[in-house]
């Protein structure tokens, strides 16, 4: 069942459990949205009910739920492969592949868990990548696509320009191509910009307004810069390959603006770090 999509009361689960003859039961967390807690129907019943176990454990679980009932927004993660001197493409945007096909499966396993998966307008021309989820198992479906493209410069002849994915541009664009988008079955979301440029928290509202409750951010470095600059990111999944690319170039995973100065400087923390065969992967969550 998708929780962000029932109402601020307490879901069908609690009335079933209620009525289901279990005498016990235990609770991880408490939906901080609900306005009647379930637990004092449940006691209510005569079940004995036990709260805040694994506490820690379940916040992590439900990470994304719990944002999106209680800030309105999707939990934000930028997931990108790159070099080990931090590079996700070469001078001539080349990016297939820096990491290895295990690396790309656990990339498809993050798409799986995920509503939503977006890339820069410049990452949809060049890549022109389908975006989908392609793992026989665990079963999931595939994301709604996103592209983050403030002048609508995307062409329409792309694979992902089709029904099922969105466009966010800015306000002031449109044209001719909006018409072409559309009747292909794009659904195009124009927001409030600076010259072009889409406030990242203005995004995400947009897309709490679309039920997207987790955001997957695939690139480029643009895109990315967009949301860490705003302050707009909850953790970061760094795919490290073996390799070095270089040159002043070539696109660094963090664009746009970046920090000027180091006392504002994005900090990362539950920091896990493990291997993929030879790739290392670096998560952790932006404090
Ligand atoms: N290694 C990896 O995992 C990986 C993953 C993805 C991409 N890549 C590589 O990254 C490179 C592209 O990166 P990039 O930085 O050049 O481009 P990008 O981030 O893919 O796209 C840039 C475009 O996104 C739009 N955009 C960004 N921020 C915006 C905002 N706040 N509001 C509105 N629109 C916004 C703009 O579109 P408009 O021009 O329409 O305004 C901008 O031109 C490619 O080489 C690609 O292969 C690598």
């Amino acid at each position: 069942m998708n929780h962000a999509l029932i109402p601020a009361r307490p879901p069908p689960c609690t009335k079933k459990l209620a009525d289901s003859g279990i005498t016990r039961v235990v609770v991880g967390i408490k939906d901080p949205s609900l306005q009647v807690s379930g637990i004092d129907i449940l006691k209510k019943k005569g079940i004995e009910v036990k709260s805040g176990l694994l506490k820690k454990e379940c916040r992590k679980l439900v990470k994304d739920f719990l944002k999106y009932r209680s800030q309105k927004k999707p939990y934000v993660t930028v997931k990108t492969a790159m070099s080990l001197d931090g590079k996700i493409a070469t001078r001539s945007n080349n990016s297939r592949w820096i990491s290895s096909p295990a690396s790309r499966d656990y990339t498809m396993r993050l798409r799986g868990e995920s509503d939503a998966i977006m890339v820069g307008a410049t990452t949809a021309r060049i890549d022109n990548p389908l975006l989908t989820y392609r793992l026989e198992k665990p079963h999931a479906r595939d994301p709604v696509r996103v592209i983050l493209d403030g002048n609508l410069s995307v062409s329409t002849d792309l694979d992902i320009i089709k029904k099922g994915t969105l466009i966010i541009a800015a306000r002031e664009s449109g044209g001719e191509k909006e018409k072409i988008l559309k009747d292909k079955g794009v659904k195009i979301i124009k927001l409030p910009s600076e010259r072009g440029k889409v406030n990242p928290a203005d995004i995400l509202s947009a897309l709490y307004r679309e039920n997207i409750m987790s955001l997957l951010i695939e690139g480029g470095s643009s895109a990315i810069g967009t949301f860490l600059d705003g302050g707009e990111t909850d953790s970061i999944v760094f795919i490290y390959a073996p390799i070095l690319i270089g040159g002043n170039k070539a696109p660094g995973v963090y664009g746009r603006k970046g920090i000027k100065n180091l006392e504002d400087k994005i900090n990362i923390s539950n920091i896990n770090i493990f291997k993929i065969g030879e790739d290392i992967v670096v998560e952790g969550d932006i404090i």
